[in-house]
This record gives C-alpha cells, structure tokens and sequence, in this order.
C-alpha cells in the first residue's frame, strides 16, 4: 500500500527531522544526502518522539537517552539494542510517498 507522506516542501532541510504523524502513523522523517528516510517515531526503548531527537552524521540520536540509530535501515548503533521500523520513501515530481506494510530490509 502507498500513500502520500506529504509534497517536497515539507521535508526536512538536509540533517534535520521532523515527526509526520496522522491516520495511525506516527514517523521520524530526515534527510540526509538530499534523500529522504522514514524511521518510526516512537524510540524502543521508552518511547521518545525520535524527531525530537537530533541526527548526528547518519545516526537519529534519541533525546531521552541518547540511543542511536542510523537513520538509512534503522539498525542501532549498540549491539543488542531493538532497530527501528523502516519504510520506503519515494518521491514523484514534488510529491513524497510512503510505502506501508512492507518494511524495507537494507544493509
Ligand atoms: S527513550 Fe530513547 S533512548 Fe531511552
């Protein structure tokens, strides 16, 4: 299923997050390299809105605890600790959409 995330000029400015939420979705989109990613919002650790957070190099940096998470596959930066959901973001002309109940697996 897709459905639209929102129109270009609403994403993120290069490194920065931002919480997309509405209709049961609830995502922590950022950009990085001038390409969007969509991450789960809701840190699992103890729940903490991750666009809140800040994202350092590639890592989406929870502001509660500091976990870390790469933003491009959602895995953590610790060993052990649970990745982040993951969906795949496409953009055509100046709309941005969101590909849901699939998420995306990458290396
Ligand atoms: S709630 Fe995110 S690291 Fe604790």
């Amino acid at each position: 299923m897709i459905r639209k995330l929102c129109n270009v000029d609403q994403l993120p400015e290069e490194g920065k997050l931002r919480a997309v939420q509405g209709d049961g979705l609830d995502l922590c989109i950022g950009m990085l390299e001038g390409k969007p990613y969509a991450v789960q919002n809701a840190c699992p650790h103890q729940g903490a809105p991750l666009a809140a957070g800040c994202l350092q190099e590639s890592y989406v940096v929870c502001p509660y605890h500091a976990w870390r998470f790469r933003l491009s596959n959602g895995q953590p930066e610790q060993e052990g600790d649970p990745p982040l959901q993951t969906y795949e973001v496409r953009q055509y002309g100046s709309e941005i959409f969101l590909r849901l109940f699939q998420p995306v697996e990458r290396p």
